[in-house]
Parts: structure tokens; sequence; C-alpha cells
């Protein structure tokens, strides 16, 4: 376990942050300052409010992965900083399913608890997201979602009781150094859920499919400034295909495109028909249509791509290179019908920036 605060981390952060804010180099100076004297007094520096809401939003600027940057300077920060115990931290975490929810007008949000001094202080939050589906393994093959596997039994051994449906929340598994994680149902009231329906395939709803309104990543770790966050869960809102291209359409998660094209009457014995396309097609719209009719936000994968392209064009115009992971970038439902699949990104990693922990 390294030491957290590494002086030329820091004094990179507080540059960037220092000039793209428009400050004086004397107020700059006057930080770096503060800042070497606290790291040779105690060991570590801590980020003012002001440096911790930048740098959370520098973050999301430089995620390669990300389509949805655009709005990177919107980001709701919620400093949890001051926060100890297992109880406070679930508290807060309900706080910010609430306030990123907002009945389905999502708020791009992120809660960042205390960075950890000494590994054995280190908050870890052990879901993927704060919503998500369990997932069961039965002699009739998984019921639920496949990807939560592991997760699920882990809160089956610390007591959790799932009903064994395909939807189940789990519940929040929270971890301080090596504690044993504590776990915290999630009050059903917070949890905003679309069922889905087709604009014109009647017989979709008797699949019973329902989603999640908003994902709320919880197992990365933020680092600003030589500073690492163990704990900051983030969320935007949706894009339609990562649920219906993907977490309902994939053969290793739901796994629904045979079921969608039988109730569509497709010819499903030869790969030529294209029943597979068809069938993500419609699972697409079904997303898109029933998000739209319950009020959550959600976007369509060629806007997204629309408002990348204005990301780009804001970064370029104020002389910053654009990074990205262009595999992540496409989306997986028509890549080429969207302006990003004809472009070239440099992967290159910029701090501050999400990463995923050294271990579990
Ligand atoms: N792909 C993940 C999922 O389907 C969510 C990742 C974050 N997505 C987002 N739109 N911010 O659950």
């Amino acid at each position: 376990m390294s030491v957290y605060h590494n002086l030329e981390e820091a004094e990179r952060f507080i540059h960037t942050y220092y000039s793209e804010t428009g400050r004086t180099s004397d107020e700059m100076d006057q930080r770096f300052v503060e800042i070497r004297q606290a790291i040779a007094e105690q060991g570590f520096y801590e980020h003012t409010l002001e440096e911790l809401q930048y740098g959370a939003k520098l973050a999301w600027r430089n995620s390669n992965r990300c389509i949805g940057r655009l709005f990177w300077e919107t980001l709701h920060i919620m400093d949890a900083r001051s926060l100890e115990t297992e109880e406070e931290i679930a508290q807060a975490l309900f706080r910010h399913i609430e306030y990123a929810t907002n009945s389905g007008r999502i708020r791009p949000t992120i809660t960042i608890f205390k960075p950890a001094l000494q590994p054995a202080q280190q908050i870890r939050i052990m879901n993927h997201q704060l919503i998500r589906y369990a997932g069961y393994e039965t002699d009739e093959g998984v019921i639920g979602d496949p990807d939560s596997l592991v997760i699920t039994k882990l809160c089956q051994e610390l007591g959790w009781r799932g009903e064994g449906g395909p939807f189940d929340v789990l519940p929040l598994l929270v971890k301080i150094g090596d504690g044993v994680p504590r776990l915290f149902e999630i009050p059903s009231s917070l949890i905003l859920e679309v069922p889905l329906t087709h604009p014109e395939i009647t017989g979709f709803a008797d699949l019973n499919l329902q989603w999640y309104a908003v994902p709320i990543v919880s197992n990365m770790r933020l680092e600003i400034g030589g500073i690492h966050y163990t704990a900051a869960p983030f969320n935007g809102w949706y894009m339609g295909t990562e649920i219906g291209a993907r977490n309902l359409a994939d053969t290793g998660r739901y796994n629904m495109l045979p079921k969608v094209a039988a109730i569509m009457g497709l010819d499903t014995s030869r790969d030529f028909s294209l029943w597979k396309d068809k069938a993500l097609v419609e699972l697409n719209i079904a997303v898109l249509d029933s998000f739209k009719q319950h009020g959550v936000a959600i976007v369509d994968h060629h806007t997204a791509a629309q408002q990348f392209m204005r990301f780009e064009a804001n970064e370029h115009k104020n002389d910053r290179q654009v990074t990205g992971n262009w595999s992540w970038l496409i989306p997986p439902l028509s890549p080429a019908a969207t302006p990003i699949f004809h472009q070239h990104y440099a992967d290159t990693i910029v701090k501050p920036n999400f990463f995923y922990h050294d271990n579990i």
C-alpha cells in the first residue's frame, strides 16, 4: 500500500485547477506552500471543497469510456468526507439515490467519502452499482442477473435472503478496513424502476421485463491530486443501449433476444434471417419508450453521439485534447451510424480519473 499523497500529483492537479478556474499565480503559489507544509508535517493534505468539486468534474471529463461527458460541469458533488461509521455511510448512499433519482429527472451526482490514510481505514462499497439486481444459481439455471452471482452469494452468507426473483434489488454492502461488510437494505420507496412495454408489440409486456432508473457506479476509486477516494459512487442517466443491447440482451446476462424474437414471430432457426438484429432494435425501442412514458431521463445512442461531438468541439475550443477509448465509446447498436465510429481516439489516461480497485 503506497502512501497516497504524492506531492507531484498534488501540484499537477492544483496547477490544472487554479489555471482552468482563472485564479492568480499568487493564489496558486500560496496553495502550493500550504500543501507542501501539510504533507511535510502530517504526511497528507486535504482538498478544499472547491478543489474536491472541480477535481470530481475533471475525473468525469477524463473518463475515456464515457460518451456522456458533455455534461461534466453539471456534476453535483456531495461531500461525505466527515462520515465515519457504516450506518452513516449507508444513510449518505440513500440520500444519493434520492437526490440523483429526483422522481425521474435524474441529476448527475457523486458522493465522496473519506480517503484512507491507512489501508485499515479504507471505506469500500462492495456493490458494483448502488442499485443492481441479484443473481441466483438454481437447478434450472441462473435466475436474475448472472453478473451478480458472486455478490449475491456474499450477501446470503452475511444473512440476506432474496425473494429469488429475476429483479431483486441487492442490499448495500459497506466495508471499512478489513472489518466484516455490513448489509443495508435500500428502502424500496427510494428505488425507481420502469416496467418495459413496447409501443406497438402488445405481447412485449408479457415478458415482464423491467430495469432500474439510475445507474450509480460504486466500485471505482476516484483519484484527485494524489488522493485516493476509495468510495465515491457516481451516476449519470442511462443510454438506452446499456440496458437494451447489453444488460437484457447479452447471452451472459438476461439473454432475452430469443424470447423477444419469439413474441415477434421471427424465424430463429437461421442466423441468416437477422432475427437477433430485429429483436435487438425492438428491445431497444421498448427501453427508450418505457423510460419516456414513465418520465425517467434516458438518452438514445444517436443523440448521445451528437452530444459527444459537442463535447469534443468544446474541448478543442479550450485547447484541450479529448482522450477516449473507442471500443467503449461506440454504442453496441448500429455503431457505424454514429460519427464516433469513424474517428480515432488516443486512450491516454489523464488524472483526475476513476480507476478500478487493485483488489476486491
Ligand atoms: N453500463 C452500466 C449498466 O448498464 C452502467 C454504467 C454507467 N452508465 C451511465 N449511463 N452513467 O448498468
